[in-house]
């Protein structure tokens, strides 16, 4: 494998770029090259079937004809339907999935209520429901069904009346009895203001980003992978559409 080759970060649509900005940040000087499936999105509805197909065809795309040296699946969704048979058919890649943050809320709020925001999959998969035996200890978690969330990200409509109304509609009914609330779907950052509105300043918001980067650097440096250069970026989106291009941009420099 070529160091200077670039690392994939792969997601449903417009979500995985909370992980990627987190990515660039710890590892400017690499290329990256982004694929959003939009024209497929929301994973999060389809069956697990669906999910799996959709995301090893991309793992082929990007790591067969790409070529690129590393894989980051941005999407918690195909990480849950997915990342078993991703490592099992590229055992000598790097892939690297990614997953609620629900222990670093367990370990932080201990005894605390802990709310968990994700799409169908992930919170049927029985990947969340492993993860939520060996991290929960004394702490109640409530899974939050978030319909809805990801087709507004995707429409661009993250600073909205109607974003507002949605996280109302989804946390307004927990609001008072939550210490941290977990997003578990890439998407959802990015609607971290309307969260606020509704949940005020108290409550911890925790997404797997930044642990999701230090994962992959961890992953290149023993791998001696870890490229120099002065960092590069290629964004593709399977619709086709340039203003999907514009929105990846612009959530990209989003606070
Ligand atoms: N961004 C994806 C995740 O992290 C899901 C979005 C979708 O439903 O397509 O779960």
């Amino acid at each position: 494998m070529d160091k200077h080759s670039y690392i994939a970060v792969f997601d449903s649509g417009v979500g995985g770029v909370s992980v990627l900005r987190e990515l660039r940040r710890l590892m400017p000087g690499e290329r990256f090259y982004y694929f959003g499936d939009s024209a497929n999105a929301p994973y999060g509805k389809k069956t697990t079937e669906e999910v799996r197909a959709l995301t090893l065809a991309a793992g082929r795309k990007l790591l067969v004809d790409r070529d690129c040296k590393a894989l980051v699946v941005a999407c918690n969704t195909a990480t849950a339907a997915a990342i078993t048979d991703l490592r099992e058919r590229y055992p000598d890649r790097i892939i690297v999935g990614i997953e609620p943050a629900l222990k670093l809320a367990c370990d932080r709020h201990p005894g605390g209520t802990i709310g968990i925001m994700a799409t169908d999959v992930t919170l049927r998969e029985k990947k969340l429901a492993a993860l939520m035996e060996r991290v929960k200890r004394d702490c109640t978690v409530i899974r939050l069904p978030s319909p809805g969330v990801v087709e507004l990200v995707e429409a661009g409509k993250t600073e909205t009346a109607e974003a507002v109304a949605l996280m109302e509609q989804i946390l307004g009914p927990y609001a008072e009895r939550l210490n941290a609330l977990v997003l578990g779907c890439t998407h959802y950052p990015f609607m971290k203001n309307a969260m606020r509105q509704v949940v005020g300043d108290s409550v911890e918001l925790l997404d797997g980003g930044e642990g999701t980067a230090r994962e992959t650097r961890r992953r290149l440096q023993e791998a001696g992978l870890l490229g120099e250069g002065p960092g590069e970026l290629i964004i593709e989106n399977s619709s086709g559409d340039p203003a999907k291009i514009r929105l990846t941009q612009e959530l990209l420099e989003a606070k």
